[in-house]
Order: structure tokens, then C-alpha cells, then sequence
């Protein structure tokens, strides 16, 4: 069975978007920042199942090139999915994608949709995504989906693409955690321009 993973841009200061975020401005007040550094390089990187092209430094895109060989399905919440107009029906990287809601938006269920729209919550979710990715990993976005992963127990892995910005306020990533630590185990680090990428491995009892 594959890993269930995050992997997200976060600030210095633990932000995965600034303040006021919202279909006009996807990534809040100043949260553009977190992505520039998708385009600080001369390396084309395609995204899968997108019409997306990056332009990212040699190291940058040899750890996506990874993600798109590994992930299997994409677990994420509403509000991302809201923010993101459904990617325009086209999710990132192509993969199935299941949206954690608690109401159903009708006119994204159609044949053929890429959309899977879970409302028992996130190990439904994670469990639908799963059966799914089979051997390929489960990636999971955004932060409160992340937060209940990480609380249910059902992360395997974290992966930061940490830049170098204080953002001062917007969607924490860390937090609503508990006050029992998790222990974590350093994978990888990989310096690049406009972005350091983290691995850890979440280590747990079982
Ligand atoms: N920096 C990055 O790499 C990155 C990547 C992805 C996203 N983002 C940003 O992250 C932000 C969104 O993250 P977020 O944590 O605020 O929101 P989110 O996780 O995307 O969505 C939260 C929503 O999902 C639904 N939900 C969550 N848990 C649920 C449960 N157990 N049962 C039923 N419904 C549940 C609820 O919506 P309903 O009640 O409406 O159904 C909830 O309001 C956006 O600003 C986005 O742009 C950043």
C-alpha cells in the first residue's frame, strides 16, 4: 500500500496562504509569494492532467518529476476546492480527487468527473483515495485536512516546500494539533532558489 502524504508551500512563519483568501485572490494577502518560487528557474516542468507549465529550477523539478511518478490520488478540502474553481475540472496532476464537504456541489457530479465528493470525513476520504491510488501514494492538501490526518493518525509523511517569507497572518498549517508532540524524522533536505524542501517521516507507535 502507498504512503499518505502532505505536501505544501508554507512561509517561514507557518502560513500555507496569507490572510483573506478567496476565489479573487487564491493564496490571500501576500500568499503569491509562496509560489514564486514555481517560477524561479529555467527548468519547463508540465504538470500533468493541466495545461500548467512551470518554469523551476533543475532541483525543484526533479522532486515534482517524483510526486508525478508516486501520487495516485489527491485528497483535499472545500474550501481549496472552492478557491480553485475545481481546477477548471482538470485537479492537479490528473489523479482522482476526493473533496472532504459537508454539502454537495451538484454541478461537479457529472459522468466522467474527476471528482469524488466525501461527506463522512477525512478517513472516509483518505480510505476512498486509497482503494484508488492502490500501490501510489495518497497526497492530501490543504491545512484542515492535513490537521485531521495528522490526528486520526493517517500521515505517513510531511513534505514542506518552505520559503523564505514572514506572512504574519492567513491559513496556519500547524495547529488544532493537540498538545501531545509527534515525532518527526528528517528525510530530506533540498536547497533550491526561493524554496528549501523538507521530508519527514511521521514516526508512530504501531
Ligand atoms: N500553500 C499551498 O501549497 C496550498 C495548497 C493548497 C491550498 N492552499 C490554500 O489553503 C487554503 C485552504 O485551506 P483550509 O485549511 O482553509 O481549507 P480546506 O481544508 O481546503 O477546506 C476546509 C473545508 O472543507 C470542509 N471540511 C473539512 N473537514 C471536513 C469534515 N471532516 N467533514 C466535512 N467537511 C469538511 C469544510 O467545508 P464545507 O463545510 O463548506 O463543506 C471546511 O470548511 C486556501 O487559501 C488555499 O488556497 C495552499
Amino acid at each position: 500500500m502507498g504512503k499518505v502524504s502532505v505536501g505544501l508551500s508554507m512561509s517561514l512563519d507557518g502560513f500555507i496562504a496569507g490572510p483573506n483568501d478567496g476565489p479573487d485572490s487564491p493564496l490571500g494577502d501576500g500568499g503569491e509569494r509562496l509560489f514564486a518560487w514555481y517560477s524561479a528557474g529555467d527548468t519547463d516542468y508540465e504538470m500533468p492532467g493541466t495545461e500548467m507549465v512551470f518554469r523551476i529550477s533543475p532541483q525543484s523539478a526533479e522532486l515534482l518529476r517524483e510526486v508525478d511518478r508516486t501520487m495516485g490520488a489527491f485528497v483535499t478540502g472545500r474550501r481549496t476546492f472552492d478557491i480553485a474553481n475545481g481546477w477548471g475540472g482538470r485537479p492537479p496532476l490528473g489523479v482522482p480527487t476526493f473533496v472532504v464537504t459537508h454539502t454537495v456541489p451538484q454541478e461537479w457530479v457529472y459522468e466522467g468527473s474527476p471528482f469524488t465528493f466525501v461527506t463522512e470525513g477525512v478517513e472516509d476520504a483518505v480510505e476512498q483515495a486509497r482503494a484508488v491510488a492502490g500501490e501510489k501514494d495518497v497526497a492530501v492538501g490543504a491545512a484542515s485536512i492535513a490537521q485531521q490526518c495528522i490526528r486520526a493518525g493517517l500521515l505517513d509523511e510531511v513534505h514542506i516546500n518552505l520559503v523564505p517569507v514572514l506572512l504574519g497572518g492567513g491559513v496556519r498549517l500547524f495547529e488544532h494539533l493537540g498538545i501531545t508532540p509527534i515525532e518527526l524524522e528528517s528525510t530530506r533536505v533540498v536547497e533550491a532558489p526561493g524554496v528549501t524542501h523538507l521530508g519527514f517521516k511521521v514516526l508512530r507507535e504501531d
